[in-house]
């Protein structure tokens, strides 16, 4: 039998992204639905989802609106044929730049508002407010879409009927969309789901607690993460709960959309490669330099970083350790927009290395490509990181990632160490302790590998060749939704 399941989300590749949250639900539903599954997608109408959708047209109008005075559920469809839906309400969505925040960084006034008719709509997806469709599943993504397995239970105690399945994936539990308690009376939720059993958090609410409260399973984005945020020290407040939930609760790594990410097919680099011909990859790393403006010298050994820049990843602790890369001659190229204060931190070392350090601020796809194609490393020295889709880019493009060894990135890169080396299994750096001589130590390491050529190729194919792909995963997810209906 065919299973319905609606995947509800803030950001879809290439409608619109802000981080791996995008790839994911860019690439999960296509590979559910080649797997059989009968999938579709629920998004807030931001500007570009509308712009990017064909055949836009009208489903139902939406009862409630939450203050947007108007909305409405509207449906369309991506290039590669998944219908969307799209919660239409101007007065919340239509604004331009960061989904969540406004110019000066500060989330929005109205973001539980904002948020809660998603989930609300995702609910009303489940009563056949779409006469033409209904899910069985109700698969949730991070807090945005938390609120939606609460509005489902509100809705299936009311009409007492079961309506569907809910599913709520984390991909980062730092953000946990939380607001104040005085905002609970006007989500129209029970008022006995405020409370230390629902939506209530120390005082508050948080709507990533709602998806892990009410769903009737959890998932995160790699087996590492999901034991992590179980654990006191990295379940941030959630832990409790998390170890409650511990058979429901399962890891299901990320993969990678190998028609977007693959170098023999990228058309956004100025050269294409494989395993066994990485000329192009040569190419790929002086137009680089060139775009960088660093010496372009092909032989010394180039650092990329293609980041959003936050707390999170950890590019702190790689600027403390810069004077190892400048000390053994190597190059660093920094991407990503983000926290103003890192921002400028970052712009202030490449100002005091212009030779081997260059960084720029934006957001754009063809420079990521270009970056995690043209890089001999490319870092992730995150503090903690679910799943993390660059390392994995990185490796299908044979830039051997150098990562802390947490959550994903723990399950994804193995060690360069001389006993993996001699196993032939590694395919990148990994370090242990988020410490200046831990990653220095990690640095040293890939110089050290790249001056041994022949062992650096065998590990670039050996990463090459990894499947990453969606396959495997998408099967996952589909028994856990086979499990439930
Ligand atoms: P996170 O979701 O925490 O940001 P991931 O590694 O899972 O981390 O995913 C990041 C995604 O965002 C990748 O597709 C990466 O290429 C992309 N990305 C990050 N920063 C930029 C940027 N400045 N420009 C373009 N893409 C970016
Ligand atoms: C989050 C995490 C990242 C993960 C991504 C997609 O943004 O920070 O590790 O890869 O979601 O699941």
């Amino acid at each position: 039998m065919t299973i319905r399941a609606l995947h509800v989300a803030s950001e879809l590749y290439p409608l619109l992204k802000t981080g791996g949250l995008a790839d994911v639900t860019g690439a999960l539903p296509p590979a559910l639905i080649e797997l059989g599954a009968d999938v579709r997608v629920l998004l807030p109408g931001f500007p570009s989802v509308l712009a990017g959708l064909a055949d836009l047209k009208s489903v139902a109008p939406l009862a409630r609106s939450f203050g947007a005075r108007q909305a409405a559920l509207e449906q369309g469809t991506l290039a590669n044929g998944v219908v969307v839906y799209v919660v239409r309400a101007d007065a919340f969505y239509e604004r331009p730049g960061n989904p969540y925040l406004d110019a000066q960084h500060v989330p929005y006034g109205d973001n539980a508002q904002r948020f809660a008719l998603l989930g609300w709509s995702a609910a009303q997806l489940a009563q056949h407010i779409d006469p033409a469709w209904a899910p069985q599943i109700v698969h949730a993504h991070d807090w945005h879409a938390g609120l939606a397995p609460a509005y489902l239970k509100a809705a299936e105690r009311d009409q007492h009927r079961r309506l569907a399945r809910s599913v709520f994936t984390v991909h980062n539990l730092a953000y946990q969309g939380i607001f104040p308690a005085q905002q609970f009376g006007m989500l129209g939720l029970p008022p006995d789901f405020y409370g230390m059993h629902g939506v209530e958090f120390y005082g508050q609410m948080s709507f990533l607690k709602a998806g892990l409260y009410f769903a009737d399973r959890l998932t995160t984005v790699s087996p590492t993460y999901a034991r992590e945020i179980q654990t006191l020290a990295q379940g941030g407040g959630l832990d409790g709960l998390l170890r409650q939930r511990t058979h429901d609760l399962s890891g299901i790594l990320n993969g990678v959309d190998y028609a977007v990410w693959k170098p023999s097919t990228d058309t956004l680099l100025p050269a294409r490669y494989t395993d066994t011909r990485l000329a192009g990859k040569r190419v790929c790393k002086t137009s680089l330099q060139a775009r960088f403006g660093l010496p372009q010298k092909s032989d010394v050994l180039l650092f990329g970083v293609v980041s959003r820049l936050t707390e999170q990843k950890g590019l702190d602790l790689l600027l403390a350790t810069l004077p190892e890369i400048v000390r053994h001659g190597g190059q660093l190229v920094v991407f990503g927009t983000g926290d103003p204060a890192l921002e400028t931190g970052l712009q202030r070392v490449a100002q005091t290395h212009p030779e081997s350090v260059a960084v720029e601020l934006g957001f754009d796809e063809t420079l990521a490509h270009a970056i995690i194609a043209g890089s001999d490393v490319v870092a992730v020295p995150s503090r903690f990181e679910p799943c993390g889709l660059t390392q994995l880019y990185a490796l299908a493009y044979g830039s051997l990632p150098l990562v802390h060894r947490v959550g994903g990135l723990a399950d994804t890169v193995v060690d360069a160490s001389l006993e993996n080396l001699a196993d032939e299994t590694a395919t990148g750096f990994a370090f242990d302790r988020f410490d200046p001589e831990s990653l220095a130590s990690a640095i040293r390491r890939a110089f050290a590998l790249y001056a041994r050529r022949s062992e650096w190729k065998a590990a670039q194919q050996r990463a090459m060749r990894e499947d990453f792909g969606w396959g495997a995963s998408a099967e996952r997810y589909l028994a856990l939704y086979r499990e439930l209906t």
